[in-house]
């Protein structure tokens, strides 16, 4: 049977993102990733060459654990500097038709209520082209400059991620009901009261009391990914996603993880084949296998071991 094979690109708002060192090679352009036009071009780019979305990562927080100090992490722009991933969306959505635009966001580090919003937003403005990573995050320079004193426990974090998705479902699906917004000229009334509801969320970690703040948005609750790989993560993962990332390095792995998903996703009442599952790949590109080789080795005298480190 045949099938459809997708393809996601992996990037961050950041240097190099992976490739700790690149950014010293005389074609690198990850430095200019603070212009909007330079994502703009990768965006067209992917959408010439039939990539189904761009998919971008992020941390709050930066890579301190490597020889005790965050130094190695600036020095070789391991992850930082880092913008803001969620600002690229419309600027990307306008310069493409139909690539999908996969944001990155972390459910340990911003208020569901607001982080709703942005969401939404950015759901509006891409017209219904954006699409949500969920993290639960794994940087304590993160939990600490937010004025946490630490990380949660791993499994707790998923517990907290459960119940932020529930508040989100609950904004997105329960709060404006459709045809709310009436923009009733002759009436004068723009938006029918009586169709929109509070939510009413009291839960174990927020309280969400009232409305969400936007009207519908094309998609409602954007397209979600995750890429759980502890038991925890991967019943998340199971129960919520509709794209799941994962680094297998081996096709056994592969194998063995894909089945996993698949068959606790049915457990939880989908279907096996609602998950689509990425799996990351570096991918070097020449006419000839020889010419791949050398320009990987060329790439690779490029690499700063202390910044790969750092991650
Ligand atoms: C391809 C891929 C991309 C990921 N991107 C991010 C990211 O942008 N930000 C982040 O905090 N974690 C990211 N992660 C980490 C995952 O969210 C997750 O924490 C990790 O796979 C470990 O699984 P666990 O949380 O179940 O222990 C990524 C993981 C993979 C495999």
């Amino acid at each position: 049977m045949s099938r459809t094979i997708r393809f996601n690109a992996f990037d961050m708002n950041c240097v190099g993102h992976q490739s700790p060192g690149l950014w010293a090679h005389p074609r690198d352009r990850s430095w200019q990733y603070k212009d909007l036009e330079y994502w703009q071009d990768l965006a067209r780019t992917l959408e010439r060459g039939i990539f189904d979305g761009i998919f971008i990562a992020d941390v709050v927080g930066y890579y301190d654990v490597y020889k005790g100090s965050n130094w190695h992490a600036l020095q070789q722009a391991a992850q930082i500097p880092v913008n803001d991933p969620l600002q690229l969306a419309a600027p990307i959505a306008l310069a493409t038709e139909h690539l999908g635009i996969g944001i990155t966001a972390s459910t340990s580090f911003e208020h569901p209520y607001t982080f709703a919003r942005r969401l939404s937003t950015a759901d509006h403005h891409t017209k219904g082209r954006v699409g949500w990573n969920i993290v639960t995050s794994y940087l304590e320079s993160g939990a600490k400059n937010l004025g946490q004193e630490g990380l949660k426990r791993h499994d707790n974090r998923y517990e907290v991620a459960a119940e932020y998705v529930e508040v989100l479902y609950k904004l997105f699906e329960g709060s404006w009901e459709d045809g709310a917004v009436l923009r009733d000229r002759d009436r004068r009334i723009f938006t029918d009261p009586a169709k929109v509801h509070e939510i009413g969320h009291r839960g174990r970690h927020f309280t969400v009391p009232g409305y969400h703040l936007c009207e519908p948005s094309p998609q409602r609750t954007p397209v979600l990914y995750q890429a759980g790989a502890s038991g925890p993560g991967k019943a998340f993962a199971a129960a919520h996603a509709e794209c799941v990332f994962v680094a297998a390095p081996l096709k056994p792995m592969l194998k063995a993880y894909v089945a996993d998903i698949r068959a606790q996703a049915q457990a939880a009442g989908r279907s096996a084949r609602d998950v689509l599952i990425y799996n990351l790949t570096t991918v070097i590109v020449a006419e000839t296998d020889d010419a791949a080789q050398k320009k990987f080795e060329e790439y690779q005298s490029y690499a700063s071991y202390d910044g790969a480190l750092v991650h």
